[in-house]
């Protein structure tokens, strides 16, 4: 309990590993922002660039304007970012429902990334099937493939949904794990419609896995997935990487189900640990 008058303590608290609670969705979105700073510099030092593959719904707005704004912008070499996403709805860019319509309006247009660096998918094409086809090939350009084939994304954001979905890979769908595909194109019942999507196999061989959860709604879910009690599990319980490394930046609500926080923030005269810190 902070003392009367004393500053709150805004440092994200490792509740188990790999997953941290901060203070409210405005710190997950700090602590997510470090991260992608972190993670640029470490793989355009070692790659000469860095492949991210962003999240879509609404999580993930605070994050992009957070990038854009003066705190982070300077800090990232956009020229040698390549923006791809995880999943799109069939939609024009400039729906307001477009994955990629909100990362251009958030962040794209208000940092110095070459266009060209913008991957999109292009999810309201009629034939969805080849735009995927395409985005594989796409990969392929830009990604390295690890032992088993499968492209090694630097980064992928990722939401979570109340139902358990991530990216648009939603409970019930078949061949979530066993599928040769990159990206897919799932038909998803409960919207009636096709969306595009990077597959299991792709998420899992990715060096970091980040998922931002906010929100009282996902807390039960998260607590299932986390504690891997979802029976049929369900896709965000699924992502299991290969060799990367998979973190959670939730807020108090989306906690809320979730045992009380393990490591205090600093013990006397040892840094605090931080999300983008700790292996
Ligand atoms: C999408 C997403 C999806 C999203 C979750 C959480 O296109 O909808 O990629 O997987 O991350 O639905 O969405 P919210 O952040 O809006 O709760």
């Amino acid at each position: 309990m902070d003392e009367p008058g004393a500053l709150p303590d805004l440092r994200p608290r490792e509740i188990r590993p790999g997953v941290w609670v901060c203070a409210n969705p405005t710190e997950v979105a700090r602590a997510a922002a470090r991260q992608f700073v972190d993670l640029a510099w470490q793989f355009i030092a070692r790659a000469g660039q860095f492949c991210v593959a962003l999240s879509g719904g609404k999580t993930p707005q605070l994050l992009y304007s957070l990038l854009a704004s003066d705190e982070y912008r300077n800090q990232i070499d956009w020229a040698k970012v390549h923006l791809f996403w995880g999943d799109e709805r069939p939609v024009a860019p400039e729906s307001p429902e477009s994955n990629y319509g909100l990362a251009r309006r958030e962040l794209i247009v208000r940092v110095p990334l070459p266009l060209a660096n913008a991957h999109r998918m292009e999810a309201e094409r009629p034939n969805i099937g080849r735009a995927a086809q395409e985005y594989e090939d796409l990969l392929r350009q830009y990604l390295e493939l690890d032992a088993a084939g499968w492209p090694r994304f630097h980064s992928i954001l990722l939401g979570m949904g109340a139902d358990g979905h991530t990216a648009s890979l939603f409970p019930g769908a078949r061949r979530l794990s066993n599928t040769l595909r990159w990206v897919s194109t799932p038909l998803v019942p409960k919207l009636g419609t096709r969306r595009m999507t990077l597959t299991l196999p792709v998420i899992n061989a990715a060096h970091n896995v980040t998922f931002l959860v906010v929100g009282q709604d996902k807390a039960e879910t998260l607590r299932a997935v986390l504690d891997g009690q979802a029976d049929p599990p369900v896709p965000s319980q699924l992502v299991a990487l290969a060799s990367g490394r998979k973190l959670f930046l939730i807020d108090p609500a989306a906690a809320g189900r979730l045992d009380a926080p393990t490591s205090p923030p600093s013990a006397a005269g040892k840094p605090a640990k931080t999300p983008e810190g700790s292996r």
